[in-house]
């Protein structure tokens, strides 16, 4: 059975329940009759090339690249006000956690060459498209089974040790880090603040800190944002669980159910980490 980059996209939304398309993934070049598909997290112009001379009916990329995914992708950060007002912190808190953040990826967007990729896959009429939020989200959904059966007297360490057995994390080259507190540190209450785009940085991490989270969990975090944190706080913890592997899990769920439907997924560019 093959499918067009529209099936493509509504079973990325199906496998999480959402409706809408999110505004950081875009099909770039539409295609129907897909039924090979080179799969990674980073496809950007040599890729492109790559799938254009390789013959795959379909480029399909985690990152947004370019266009109104790349233009809009302040959108979905809207994600992170909400998942910190649910851990209590107050909304116009949240939302000032998040202000510079904001107007980095907003003035960034802004900036960027965002014709380059798509563009490319025009020239080459090479079906191209990403999907970024949902399967992040089937990630964060991991995250949480993990975190709700975790015993609040458990050490980060311990937490540390569960994460890893999630095969994406436990395969990958880089290891689950804890890069502020220690696994030492007693769990508490934990944050999972994934899927919202991008990491929080320094400013959301302290706003869950100042409101009674102990544990927050990030896929990556930028050394300058670690270290900030690291002078406050010794008892509160960040852990991040590696950007690549935890991209990987959710893009496994979503490259099986392709593969269910009857596109023959190759995978490249860190999407292979964890697959059997
Ligand atoms: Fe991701
Ligand atoms: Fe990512």
């Amino acid at each position: 059975m093959a499918l067009s980059t529209d099936e493509i996209m509504r079973l990325s939304l199906d496998l999480v329940d959402w409706e809408e398309t999110p505004a950081d993934s875009q099909i770039y070049v539409p295609g129907d009759g897909i039924e090979t598909a080179l799969v990674g997290i980073d496809l950007e112009s040599p890729e492109i090339q790559l799938a254009a001379r390789e013959g795959y009916d379909l480029a399909l990329a985690h990152h947004p690249v370019g266009e109104s995914a790349r233009l809009d992708f302040t959108g979905v950060l809207s994600r992170q006000v909400a998942f910190m007002t649910a851990h209590g912190v107050p909304e116009a808190e949240a939302e000032s956690a998040i202000e510079n953040l904001r107007e980095n990826v907003s003035l960034g967007a802004h900036s960027s060459n965002y014709r380059h990729d798509p563009s490319v896959a025009e020239l080459l009429d090479q079906p191209y498209m990403n999907i970024h939020l949902a399967p992040d989200e089937i990630g964060r959904r991991r995250f949480v089974e993990i975190t709700d059966r975790m015993d609040e007297g458990a050490s980060v360490g311990e937490f540390v040790e569960e994460l890893e057995r999630i095969p994406e994390l436990g395969e990958a080259a880089t290891d689950v880090e804890v890069r502020v507190g220690s696994e030492a540190n007693s769990l508490g209450t934990v944050a999972v603040h994934h899927a919202a785009g991008t990491n929080g940085g320094a400013d959301v991490a302290r706003a869950y800190f100042e409101n009674g989270v102990d544990t927050v969990l990030y896929i990556h975090v930028g050394a300058s944002d670690a270290r900030e944190l690291r002078e406050e706080y010794d008892e509160k913890t960040l852990v991040v669980t590696g950007h690549i592997a935890s991209d990987a899990i959710g893009l496994n769920v979503l490259i099986d159910a392709l593969e269910d439907r009857g596109v023959s997924c190759t995978t490249i560019s860190g999407c292979s980490i964890g697959r059997s």
